[in-house]
């Protein structure tokens, strides 16, 4: 997955710019508040998936004008392909090769990457919706169908919420949540079944990544968290199990007028030597386990798709050491990259690359 030319209008503080990438390394470098994110994100924004900043698309056109396009010209498995995105006031166009597309979703899987950010590190740190949003993007990346489950599931999770409501206030009977709870357990376990598969997959890579980056001085495990456990299971006892699960939670479901089971309460579970690395790791384990997690997402595109993805690294070089950032340009000397950063000096070693410098939302290469 190569990028050739990237084109952006009115997209946040960027009037219009064009650039021409390197086939490898593409160094943005610029003072704070200068446009660096901005193109990085609307780069991201071609994967189909949300953007890692806001939901509210209006945010992304820029102040003072009504429409803001991004286009994107790449070469996947040998082809040129030409992707745009137009963003009004009330809705967002996708055009891949000239034809329209109906929705983001149907950008999923077409043009593939991979970002890594400061905010990368909240998939150890923060609560498990980071997890599971960081397995979501990851698996909608290589199963793209995964995405339609996802939202189905989400659509009956809502009904039978609602459902819990009108039970509580007498406008519905208990036993009407049984067929409910049935089709959430199918449709639960197909969302479950995709992330077991995959978190089986990311598991072996990451630990070895993580051997790598740290000298091998611990073990990083990772483990699918789903109905309180981390047994693996097939898809009928994942049905079952979580059936069994929301009939043994309905008295306290209904009381708290939430469904406590399912793919919207899992977790991954991320040890270093048997440790939750969460509460246990310092800053710089806890940097080389995200650090870890990401190149294995990437490694698990590049096995599905038989090529490198994208990778954006936004501001991460400045918070590696000098070892993991040897590391990481070593790792990715062969991937299109491209990296943001206040200081350019990180890079002299580098032998192809290409610096463009960002200012007030205006890009030249240097
Ligand atoms: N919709 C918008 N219209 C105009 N400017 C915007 C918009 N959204 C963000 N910005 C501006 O973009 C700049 C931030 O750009 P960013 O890419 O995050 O900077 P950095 O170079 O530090 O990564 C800020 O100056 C912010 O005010
Ligand atoms: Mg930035």
């Amino acid at each position: 997955m190569i990028i050739t030319e990237y084109r952006a209008k009115n997209f946040r503080n960027i009037s219009e710019i064009c650039l021409y990438p390197d086939s490898r390394t593409n160094i943005l470098v610029g003072e704070n508040g200068q446009g660096k994110t901005n193109i990085i994100e609307s780069i991201w924004l071609f994967t189909g998936c949300n953007s890692f900043r806001t939901y509210k698309y209006g945010e992304m056109i820029k102040v003072g004008e009504k429409e803001a396009g991004t286009k994107l010209f790449f070469e996947s498995q040998g082809l040129a392909n030409d992707a745009a995105i137009r963003m009004d006031g009330t809705k967002r166009t996708y055009t891949l090769n000239g034809i329209p597309r109906e929705n983001s979703r149907r950008f999923l899987g077409v043009f593939r990457a991979v970002v890594f950010s400061p905010h990368s590190l909240s998939v150890i740190q923060d609560a498990p919706s980071e997890r599971r949003k960081f397995l979501d993007i990851a698996v909608s990346m290589v199963k793209p169908a995964y995405a339609s489950h996802l939202i189905r599931y989400s659509k009956i999770l809502a009904n039978r919420n609602a459902l819990l409501r009108q039970i509580s206030q007498g406008m519905a009977g208990e036993e009407t949540l049984t067929a409910w709870d049935e089709e959430l357990s199918r449709a639960g376990s197909k969302v479950t079944l995709y992330r077991q598969n995959y978190i089986k997959r990311l598991a072996p890579v990451a630990k070895e990544i993580y051997g790598e980056i740290s000298g091998g001085r611990e073990q990083m495990a990772i483990e699918h968290m789903h109905c309180g456990k981390g047994a693996e299971a097939d898809e009928y006892e994942l049905v079952e199990n979580m059936f069994m699960a929301l009939q043994k939670n309905r008295d306290s479901d209904i009381r708290r007028l939430f469904t406590s089971v399912g793919p919207h309460k899992e977790d991954i579970s991320i040890k270093l030597d048997g440790m939750p690395s969460r509460n246990y790791a310092s800053q710089g384990q806890q940097r080389s386990c995200a650090l870890s997690l990401k190149l294995a997402e990437a490694y698990l595109i590049r096995e599905d798709s038989g090529e490198y993805p994208v990778v954006l690294l936004d501001d991460v070089m400045s918070e590696l050491d000098s070892q993991r950032q040897e590391f990481l340009l070593d790792y990715l000397r062969d991937w299109q990259v491209f990296i943001t950063c206040c200081d350019a000096r990180h890079f002299s070693k580098l032998k192809s690359f290409k610096t463009f410098c960002v200012e007030n939302g205006k890009v030249s290469e240097v």
